[in-house]
């Protein structure tokens, strides 16, 4: 059974102090809960701090919202998959569309990123969607075949189980405009099919398919329980420790 990962991504936001006093709040909320794998995705800045805090709470893991590709260099305000793990961080996101757009990241960057964090034994969120254009335009399974097969070039079956993928269409992000339960679940089960062509169905069947786009307390529960939506990538709705947990306790099995 794929168990359901939910992700806070802070995106530019929180300071350590902020963070400190957020960990503590959500910690008391989902005290004995163990229902989802909860993966915080905080700037750099805070990982050092996080790292420290999140060692004590189980079920909790911590996540980078970005890395560069080589190990080490003349690469001036870019940091490395190493230099991550050092603040023991288990998932980095990688391909977010606000790196694809505003820092013009191609699948093939994102693909060279991915085959770097699993070699340095991170676990990549790797973030696919449409724009609404290409949504209007009937090009969905187009891009996010695309997508898919750039971005995972290359890798083997348990570097692909070691993948997460995060299906986030891009008119649903920060806008508060959410996909229906409905267009979600087509979008992951075509991922999960796109998956099986590139690997084999068996390895798709195990791999998890979070849905991110204006995820919030009261729509978290019918979107993660379609049957291919694996957990969430939130955005917005994470910085709230409170309304972070209701996603969290969503998660669970009814
Ligand atoms: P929002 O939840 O703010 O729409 O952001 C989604 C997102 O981009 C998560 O990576």
């Amino acid at each position: 059974m794929r168990k359901k990962i939910i992700a806070a991504n802070w995106k530019m936001n929180m300071t350590a102090a902020e963070a400190a006093s957020f960990m503590e709040d959500l910690e008391l909320e989902l005290k004995n809960f163990d229902g989802a794998e909860v993966v915080i995705v905080p700037p750099f800045t805070v990982l050092p701090r996080l790292s420290e805090i999140i060692s004590e709470i189980p079920g909790v893991t911590l996540g980078a919202q970005n890395m560069w590709h080589e190990t080490s260099g003349a690469f001036t305000g870019e940091i490395s998959a190493g230099m991550l793990r050092e603040f023991f961080t288990r998932y980095v996101v990688l391909g977010h569309s606000e790196r694809r757009t505003i820092f013009g990241e191609t699948d093939e960057l994102v693909n060279k990123k991915v085959k770097a964090a699993l070699a340095a034994s991170l676990r990549p969120i790797l973030c696919v969607g449409e724009t609404l254009e290409e949504r209007d335009a009937g090009r969905v399974h187009e891009v996010l075949s695309r997508q898919l097969k750039g971005s995972l070039a290359g890798l083997d079956t348990d570097q692909m189980l070691d993948t997460v993928i995060a299906y986030e269409p891009v008119w649903a992000i920060g806008t508060g405009r959410t996909a229906t339960p409905e267009q979600a679940q087509e979008a992951h089960a075509f991922i999960r099919k796109t998956i099986g062509e590139i690997f084999d169905p068996a390895t798709a069947a195990k791999v998890r398919i979070q849905y991110g786009g204006s995820v919030k307390p009261d729509n978290a529960k019918e979107l993660l329980h379609q049957p291919d939506i694996d957990g969430a990538l939130v955005g917005g709705a994470s910085l709230d420790p409170r309304g972070f947990a209701k996603i969290v306790k969503a998660a669970a099995r009814s």
